[in-house]
């Protein structure tokens, strides 16, 4: 590349994006230490990591045999499930799934009152089950109403307080209701049932729904991949970590109930009656270093944090999630064009200036493009941004995506390395260890799934980071099968053992 002021500034650019391997170590051991105090302190707060517990404290070991109901709140759609587990790690789904309104969404939404969302859910879980109901055999068997366990997969930030129960911290991603924040999800989410099955002729329903569990996604993500990993496994254990990284970012881990210090007598002598000795905690990582004490800050990341709806929170999760990626890159692109170093489109394009239109997915072909003159990213910035560009700018372009998905692929390994660290699993004076034990972590999520070396990059991250080579390559990235829905089922499942 030539020496040019608009090289110099792209170079600098891709700086700001750099992480050496000294900032991952730094970034590593301030993740240990906020998740220690986020154990000890309660789930608010910038200072530490959420380190919500989840009242899960067993893992399915995949000979599970029991039908179960299942929903999950996605970040733009909603599902209910149907799932029966064949007790051999296998497991079949009726599924049914809608898109969520806009009415609900984001600013439009934000003043609605506490029951409007839900009595939309309950609408749609009561005639998914009604559905199923009257499609089944053993029906017209049954003298009493039939009552259904359900498992609600709910993935904001939640002060879990029992299995079944936990309060709204935070909206994140794209909700916004204000009446909900502070409220117990569980509480809503079953009035809201009970008054739609009590609203008519009590024939029409001959059925009872109690949702038992709630249940976050990567926690789902973590019992899915317990389920589905175990039988006719020959040398992977159970995941040590779930991962999402898709819309959202965030990581579920078992810890041990002792080091869970924030739990209350009264929660812990519960638990105790049942004799476990770990429970999994939903981290919450997405809220990793709210105070920027040493996450890397661009002029980009701070225009998307200002822009977005939940400002000064869930900055790790503004770094690294498919929901932000594109922003970023858009941002730069606005930059670009106002230093002159890009060409602005003409005033009937101007979709560059529409903040979140540049889907993630459009990096993802730009990041692997070879096409001769990058034609294909040529095609991918008209259609979307109605950017033109020469060859040299759009190399430039593709420097700079790399860099911002390296940043984000880094980011999680930073994460998946303070976990394996903190639990001692490389530390052959830790109950933990085991030799040679490979270490699962079981992700879902768009990006992870589909972004092209997206994993390749966590493992790099992985080596140039605390594990080093050594704990990188005892480390085992699998994609978890529906670990939303199939995970809720799972925790619905646990409620009733
Ligand atoms: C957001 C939510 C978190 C969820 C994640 C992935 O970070 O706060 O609860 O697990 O997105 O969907």
């Amino acid at each position: 590349m030539t020496n040019t002021p608009a090289n110099e500034y792209v170079q600098s650019i891709i700086k700001g994006f750099e992480i050496d391997s000294d900032l991952l170590k730094k970034l590593t051991s301030k993740y240990i230490e906020s998740m220690d105090n986020g154990l000890s302190h309660s789930s608010g707060g910038k200072s530490h990591l959420p380190m919500i517990p989840t009242f899960i404290t067993k893992l399915p070991n995949g000979t599970e045999k029991t039908d179960i109901l299942a929903c999950d709140l996605g970040g733009t759609s909603f599902r209910c499930l149907y799932i029966k587990l064949k007790g051999n790690s296998k497991f079949t789904t009726e599924m049914k799934k809608w898109e969520i309104p806009s009415d609900y969404l984001a600013e439009e939404g934000a003043d609605l009152p506490e029951n409007a969302f839900f009595d939309y859910l309950a609408n749609k879980i009561v005639s998914f089950v009604q559905y199923h109901n009257s499609n089944d055999e053993n029906k017209d068997l049954l003298s009493t109403k039939k009552n259904f366990n359900l498992g609600f997969t709910f993935s904001y930030p939640v002060e879990q307080t029992a299995l079944n129960a936990g309060n709204l911290i935070r909206w994140t991603k794209g909700f916004e209701i204000k009446s909900v924040v502070g409220k117990d999800i569980v509480e809503l989410l079953q009035k809201s049932i009970d008054n739609k099955l009590n609203s008519v002729d009590p024939e029409k329903y001959p059925f009872t729904i109690s949702c038992v569990a709630l249940c976050n996604d990567t926690t789902g993500t973590l019992l899915s991949g317990a389920y589905t990993s175990t039988y006719d496994s020959q040398d992977i254990v159970d995941p040590i970590m779930s991962i999402i990284c898709g819309t959202g970012f965030n990581i579920a881990y078992m810890e041990d109930l002792a080091s869970c210090t924030k739990l209350t007598e009264e929660q812990v002598s519960t638990i105790k009656t049942k004799d476990v000795t770990e429970m999994c905690i939903n981290t919450e990582s997405g809220s990793f270093d709210n105070e920027l004490s040493v996450l890397p800050v661009t002029q980009y990341d701070k225009i998307v944090d200002e822009e977005s709806t939940n400002p000064g929170y869930h900055l790790f999760e503004k770094r690294i999630s498919g929901m932000f990626l594109g922003e970023i890159l858009r941002l730069v692109i606005v930059d670009l064009i106002q230093k002159e170093f890009l060409l602005e489109p003409k005033p009937s394009k101007k979709q560059y200036t529409h903040k979140f239109s540049l889907k993630t997915e459009v990096l993802s072909h730009v990041e692997i493009d070879d096409s001769k003159d990058l034609k294909q990213t040529e095609l991918y910035l008209i259609e979307s941004l109605g950017l033109r560009t020469t060859t040299e700018q759009r190399h430039y372009l593709q420097q700079i995506t790399r860099a911002i998905s390296r940043r984000s692929a880094y980011l999680v390994s930073v994460a998946i390395s303070a976990i394996i660290i903190k639990s001692g699993r490389l530390d052959p004076k830790s109950s933990k260890y085991k030799y040679h034990q490979e270490l699962e972590v079981c992700c879902d999520g768009s990006v992870v799934q589909y972004y092209p070396g997206y994993k390749s990059m966590i493992r790099h991250g992985l080596s140039l980071g605390s594990l080093g080579h050594e704990g990188e390559r005892r480390v085992h990235i699998s994609m978890a099968l529906d670990g939303s829905g199939l995970g809720a089922g799972l925790a619905a499942l646990t409620a009733s053992k």
